[in-house]
């Protein structure tokens, strides 16, 4: 007997890792620019949070944490929220990953009908959480020609009397934007005229290039009902270890706070041993930042002047995070990523997986690898384009 999957996994996609499965039966070396994971390349974890690990196992912390987390780590991210002007916090809980707070988040908030408002571009998590609830996506646009902020007319039509939330991701993956407090302002605006829960999404705040400035969301409104997300996976290079959290903050949270709780307690508990590495991560040293931010704005600029050079190419320089979003000029970005990776072992992600304007065509390069890999990943973009303008 052929054993028939639920329905609710008929619509569930995830490009990023989707892709994967096609390369992996590639022979020869295939270039992988798709996975945002910074430890494959030169951004190692941070010495003092590996000994931090390493003394919490040798301690015994190897069984179950806390439901909730660890009380350390809980209370250092409440402090780290205070100090950046959170207002209203109600409560911390450390998960598995941000992705696990998102699926928290939307658990314990939406109901089978309701939907939620989503940026397209963005990650893709979002709609496949939702997808597996059986609630909707309601995707908003990003404004190209606006340096990718949310198209706030266009967020606003969307909403309608299901609407239960709006998602903001800032900085944005995939395009590298950053929101300015402006645009932020407007759609806790919009949020509070429609009594909407404002999901933040800002796993990648710390990594901004020079001159940028992250607000965060919950710094600004004190009576809108906001989950933060955040973690080490990211600003801290570890996103093996699986540590996130969410941060409840604003007005008339006091129902969904014991929902996202009852979530919490239902699935035992959060990794362990790694969140004894959040106090330090968030009060320790540093440096790992600015070194960050130096290297990958380097490879940002680097990627703006090949987009430049190359016909068919053209990107709203990435601010922030490690993911360019440029523009292809070809007929249908999926069988260009798929052309990509079969005729030259380069894999990068096409822009319909994250969800773009009809019409328009993108592919969303992780700029994670040194400059050396970049160069073969554009001459082997550069050759394609060549080859399929010719055509
Ligand atoms: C915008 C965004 N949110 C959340 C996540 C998931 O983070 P984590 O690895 O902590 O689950 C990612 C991972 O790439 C992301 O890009």
């Amino acid at each position: 007997m052929e054993v028939i999957p639920a329905a609710r996994t008929r619509n569930i996609r995830y490009a990023i890792r989707d892709l994967v499965v096609l390369a992996e039966q590639l022979t020869g070396d295939v270039l992988w620019f798709n996975i945002g994971d910074p430890g494959v390349y030169d951004f190692p974890v941070p010495a003092h949070l590996v000994e931090a690990v390493h003394q919490a196992m040798l301690a015994g912390k190897n069984g179950y944490a806390p439901s909730l987390g660890v009380k350390e780590a809980r209370d250092a991210v409440r402090a780290d929220a205070l100090r950046r002007g959170f207002k209203a916090v109600r409560n911390v809980v450390m998960s598995n990953g941000a992705s696990e707070a998102i699926e928290f988040a939307l658990t314990a908030l939406v109901n089978p009908g309701e939907n939620v408002l989503v940026p397209c571009p963005g990650y893709p998590l979002y709609a496949a959480v939702l997808e597996k609830l059986g609630c909707e996506t309601a995707p908003y646009f990003l404004d190209e020609r606006n340096g990718w902020q949310p198209d706030l007319a266009d967020m606003e039509r969307r909403v309608n009397p299901k609407t239960r939330a709006v998602v903001l991701i800032n900085p944005n993956n995939p395009t590298g934007s950053v929101c300015s407090k402006k645009t932020l302002k407007a759609a806790l605006d919009i949020a509070r005229r429609h009594h909407l829960v404002v999901l933040a999404d800002e796993i990648y705040d710390r990594m901004l290039y020079s001159g940028e400035k992250h607000v965060p969301l919950a710094s600004l409104a004190e009576d809108v009902p906001i989950a933060s997300f955040c973690g080490l996976s990211k600003n801290y290079l570890a996103p093996g270890w699986r540590v996130g959290w969410l941060i409840l903050s604003g007005a008339g949270t006091a129902a969904y706070d014991d929902a996202v709780c009852k979530l919490a307690r239902a699935r035992l508990s959060a990794n362990y041993p790694m969140q004894f590495a959040v106090k330090p991560a968030l009060e320790g040293p540093q440096g790992h930042i600015a070194e960050t931010a130096r290297k990958l704005e380097e490879r940002a600029r680097y990627l703006e002047r090949r987009c430049k050079e190359i016909p068919g190419l053209s990107l709203t320089p990435p601010k922030a995070a490690f993911y360019a979003f440029p523009s292809v000029q070809v007929a249908d970005d999926e069988a260009f990523v798929k052309e990509l990776l079969m005729k030259e072992k380069a894999l990068v992600v096409h822009g319909s997986g994250f969800g773009q304007k009809p019409g328009s065509q993108h592919v969303r390069i992780v700029y994670l690898a040194p400059i050396p890999q970049l160069e073969q990943l554009f001459e082997r973009m550069e050759r394609l384009l060549g080859s399929t303008a010719r055509k």
